[in-house]
């Protein structure tokens, strides 16, 4: 996409031909809409890689995950075994020099072994400071991939997903959700292969000092300790799952009220709210409590199996060593190495906590990566090549979700460069209809098409590249007013961007604001007004210049003489452009092309301003209740 719509004159032609069923632009229009076009921006793909691809890939597992990471982790788990080694070196060394430097005398051996004690110590802080800082570099890697996934498939998702799903739970998969694998990915995982290790190489160890003992441990011990921790599991399986279920509650209710706080404050509701989430926080805080006093009912009890373990394990061991059987040192080691079973074992189980949470958090990742967009792009779409402007609703019928249809048989054909104003009581299926044409929803039935093209077919970049839409709630982003401006355009020009906005009539504003485009527009402009938010969003589809132009209200909070200015600057910037204009005050539908009156989800009536008003149908009666009203507020 490159070239710019000034050569597309010629395009044109080829895509025509193309696709037959558009019937080109009428001759009297043709040398306007080239003007246009020569002057037209071009909207390149944006830089960053996203795909509106549906399927990517299976399902979210760990295993799969971690695959592409495989060398760096067979790399990790040689530093594992590396840094083990070197901790665990210590009790061998202290046998050795019990028995051969202490006990027959030789003081070179116990100086050896000493140094060689120092030199481990050290060789084991190198490597747990290089397993670290690979095991972070790796975990913030695969949680940097995982959180650009959940985004971009965020972006991906259609309305009906927002409208259903509300916004505090969503932003905690990405919070508390991604929070659990970070914590697995930094802490669990290497703990698991770190203490697992170590329990092998105790264990091993224990066997070479003495395999008796080592059975005796074995049967003993072990098995106790498996109980326990299986009863634990079992029952901390069940509390942290309630512990999700409330901070999920806990978010839900701050984000909505953080973003209601305007409304809290106008009805006085701070004291209700407070109560509510003291509720909440306290339910939460209950199923802390409960999961943080079953941990310690199994920490205590396993550290008393440990100890009671090293009691038997000193008179048994002790026995042996007055038989002869076993050295003084190798008891020794083998005690210290008993100390050093328990809390890996300990451990494991903090692990597999982690674990837990992280698999359930990444169960709610994967679940949110399964959903599929209501509006899919399929993968034979192509790219809609730039367009004329002809809009068609061919027999659309369309119903939200399992509802009522609240659109009927619709048949409508818009010309290029035609302007329409849409016009109906409220609840008719005005903002229904144009969002279908932004392809936010697919009809129920009957197509709706783009300069011949079935919406359905078209890649959704390349359609919606080329429409624009005022909403009636305008948004703006955090950043300075060129950005909000230039939203569609990055690449205008500060002269362009100056120019939308006299169009709108913002000149004023910019002249008064210190920081001119520079001033920065906080979370959703507040600091602005509604109608300044509002000429903000006209003078950003100004700058984009979309062949199509949609408009839902879009001058429904400004005052008669901005709105008088917006028509005038509308003129210019709608010429030759395709339009659809929803505005319950008339005097918009009075200069279109012409009115669709659409009633209870249907069209009633269809024509100029004059015809309409002669054939003293709904538009008739409509166009002198406003007339009245009109009248009267001059007055
Ligand atoms: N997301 C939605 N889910 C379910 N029903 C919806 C949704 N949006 C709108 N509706 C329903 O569809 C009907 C048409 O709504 P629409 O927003 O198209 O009306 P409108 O003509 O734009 O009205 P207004 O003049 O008040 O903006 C209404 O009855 C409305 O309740
Ligand atoms: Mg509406």
């Amino acid at each position: 996409m490159s070239g710019g719509f000034g050569g597309i004159g010629g395009g044109f032609a080829g895509s025509r031909a193309a696709n037959t069923p558009f019937a080109g632009i009428p001759s009297e229009l043709r040398e306007r809409v080239d003007a246009v076009q020569a002057d037209e921006p071009d909207h390149g793909e944006p830089d960053a890689a996203f795909s509106q691809d549906v399927g990517e890939g299976r399902p979210l597992t760990l295993r799969r995950m971690l695959a592409p990471r495989r060398a760096g982790l067979v790399g990790a788990l040689a530093l594992v075994v590396a840094e083990v080694v070197t901790m665990q070196a210590g009790p061998l060394l202290t046998q050795v020099g019990i028995d051969r430097g202490i006990r027959d005398g030789e003081r070179g051996v116990l100086t050896a072994v000493a140094l060689i004690y120092l030199a481990t110590v050290v060789a084991n802080w190198g490597f747990a400071w290089a397993r670290g800082a690979w095991t972070a570099r790796i975990g913030e890697d695969l949680l940097e991939r995982l959180r650009l996934r959940v985004f971009s498939h965020l972006q991906r998702l259609s309305l009906p997903f927002y409208e259903r799903e509300p916004a505090g739970r969503i932003m905690t998969r990405m919070t508390s959700d991604v929070e659990a694998l970070t914590q697995l990915f930094h802490e669990g995982l290497v703990q698991f292969a770190v203490q697992g290790f170590i329990v092998v190489f105790v264990t091993g160890a224990l066997f070479i000092l003495d395999p008796f003992l080592a059975v005796v441990t074995l049967l003993g011990v072990v098995p106790t300790m498996a109980v326990l921790t299986v009863w634990f599991r079992g029952r901390s399986d069940a509390a942290y799952r309630v512990v999700r279920q409330r901070i999920q509650d806990v978010v839900a209710h701050l984000a909505e009220n953080l973003a209601g706080v305007r409304v809290v404050a106008a009805f006085s509701r701070h004291r209700h709210n407070v109560v509510v989430h003291r509720n909440t926080v306290g339910v939460y805080q209950d199923a802390n409590l409960r999961t943080a006093k079953l941990a310690a009912r199994y920490s205590g009890a396993s550290e008393l199996i440990g100890i009671a373990g090293q009691a038997v394990i000193l008179a048994v061991g002790g026995w042996r060593v007055v038989q002869g059987q076993l050295t003084i040192g190798q008891l020794s080691a083998f005690v210290l190495y008993l100390t050093q079973l328990f809390a890996p074992i300990q451990q494991l189980v903090q692990v597999y906590n982690a674990y837990q949470r992280g698999q359930s958090g990444l169960r709610e990742l994967r679940e949110l990566l399964l959903i599929g967009p209501t509006v899919p792009e399929y993968r034979e779409a192509t790219a809609l090549p730039p367009i004329e402007g002809e809009v068609r609703f061919e027999g659309v019928t369309f119903a939200y979700g399992h509802a009522e249809p609240v659109l009927h048989d619709i048949d409508l054909r818009i010309a290029p460069g035609e302007t329409i104003a849409l016009v109906g009581p409220t609840g008719s299926g005005k903002s229904t209809m144009v969002k279908l044409l932004a392809r936010f929803y697919d009809p129920s039935q009957g197509r709706v098409l783009l300069d011949g093209h079935d919406l359905r077919d078209v890649r959704l970049s390349s359609l919606r590249r080329q429409l624009g839409t005022v909403p009636q709630e305008a948004f703006l982003f955090a950043g300075s007013i060129r950005d909000n401006v230039a939203f569609a355009r990055p690449q205008a020009s500060d002269r362009q961007v100056r120019d939308a906005c006299e169009a709108v009539g913002l000149t004023g504003l910019l002249e008064r604001l210190p920081l001119g485009l520079d001033t920065p527009c906080h979370e959703r402009g507040v600091s602005l007004s509604a109608g300044e938010r509002q000429l903000l969003a006209l003078a950003r589809a100004f700058l984009a210049r979309p062949r199509v132009l949609i408009l839902d209200e879009a001058t429904s909070n400004l005052d008669l003489s901005s709105e008088a200015r917006i028509e005038r600057a509308l003129q210019v910037v709608l010429r030759d452009r395709t339009a659809i204009v929803i505005a319950h005050r008339l005097s918009t539908a009075m200069r279109a092309d012409r009115v669709v009156v659409l009633h209870d989800g249907r069209i009633d009536e269809v024509g100029s301003h004059h015809e309409l008003v002669e054939a003293e149908g709904r538009y008739a009666q409509l166009y002198s209740t406003w007339r009245i009203h009109a009248d009267g507020d001059a007055a």
